[in-house]
């Protein structure tokens, strides 16, 4: 713990051991999820190649930090492994992750950063092909919904109703894709500190934002909850993109699994470019101080994780 409005806890937390558990549910509920196998019944699969472009982007790789966003934002509310919400809150963390799969497979494709490194791999473009990893794009952001609507009665239909709504908010024109137009239309723009804030916050802070959303809604929260979770989600999405401009400055290719110094190559708006590499980091950990006050003061059932994955958040390497 690395600032003093994170390290306060007497109680300590093992976000290391937290994470281990929580990555082996996602990871084998997204193996089992992504495939071509259909859940439906439907008589008819997937073309296996594009299912072969759909694993490739999602499975072995990224950090998962939005899936476990809905976790703890699920066990902040009062939400368990054992709760009766978790088959929702595990959709949740799954339907996100397919979203954030697919807007990364499609920021690397040429005609948006022309990236050939992810996740340590060749871009889903570079070893499939552009058109497949448009459709395989296309596919997930489909798949993502099609997660959070089981047609078998786990999930109760106004939980469905607000987890989609959620989404589609966190993902669409007001929401990430927005963000990424924003960012395409400003590539060698000066823009003011309030545009490049608002840009980060759709492309990427929306996201984020929506995954705490989420899984707070998978149980019935009250309005406080809701206000500070909102809160914590805003200011932990922003942290997230001012932190991943700084890594693209501070960083190494093989340590980001993705190429270090694209953002100046490619002219784009930074908060580095725009404050400086030390004020960025200062306004980073303000924000993490903003997003553990925020959850700390609204009376949740346990804040340990927020708060952990908060901090790192602001203080990865990568
Ligand atoms: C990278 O996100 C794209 C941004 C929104 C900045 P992550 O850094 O979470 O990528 P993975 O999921 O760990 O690969
Ligand atoms: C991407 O932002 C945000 C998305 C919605 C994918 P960046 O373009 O900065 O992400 P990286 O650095 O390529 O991961
Ligand atoms: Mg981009
Ligand atoms: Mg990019
Ligand atoms: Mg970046």
């Amino acid at each position: 713990m690395s600032d003093s409005a994170v390290a306060e806890p007497t109680v300590s937390f093992d976000l290391d051991a937290w994470i281990a558990e929580r990555l082996v549910w996602i990871d084998n509920a997204l193996d089992a999820w992504v495939t071509a196998d259909r859940p439906l019944g439907l008589d008819h699969g997937a073309p296996a190649q594009l299912v072969e472009a759909m694993r490739y982007a999602v499975l072995d790789g990224g950090k998962r930090l939005r899936p476990l966003l809905v976790l703890a934002a699920h066990e902040a509310v009062g939400g368990s492994h054992q709760a009766a919400s978790y088959g929702a809150a595990l959709r949740a963390a799954c339907a996100v992750e397919l979203i954030h799969a697919y807007s990364l497979v499609h920021d690397d494709m040429p005609c948006m950063d022309n990236d050939v490194l992810r996740r340590g791999k060749p871009t889903v473009h570079v070893q499939f092909g552009e058109a497949s990893a448009l459709l395989a794009g296309d596919a997930l952001q489909a798949l993502a919904f099609e997660l959070l609507t089981p047609m078998d009665g786990t999930v109760p239909c106004v939980t469905q109703a607000k987890l989609c709504a959620l989404l589609a908010r966190a993902a669409g024109s007001a929401g990430m894709a927005g963000g990424q137009a924003i960012d395409l239309a400003s590539v060698g723009l000066p823009l003011t500190e309030r545009q490049l804030r608002e840009m980060h916050q759709l492309k990427t802070g929306a996201l984020l934002q929506g995954s705490v959303m989420m899984g707070a809604h998978c149980t019935l929260p009250d309005a406080t909850a809701l206000d500070a979770l909102m809160e914590y989600g805003a200011a932990v999405g922003l942290a997230f993109q001012v932190v991943d401009d700084i890594l693209d400055v501070t960083a190494d290719s093989a340590t980001l699994g993705k190429t270090a110094g694209k953002d100046a190559d490619n002219d784009k708006p930074t908060y580095v470019s725009l404050m400086g590499l030390a004020p960025s980091q200062a306004y980073a950990q303000q924000l993490l101080t903003q997003a553990v006050t925020a959850v700390r003061a609204a009376g949740l059932a346990d804040t340990r994780a927020l708060v952990a994955l908060a901090d790192m958040v602001v203080n990865r390497g990568n």
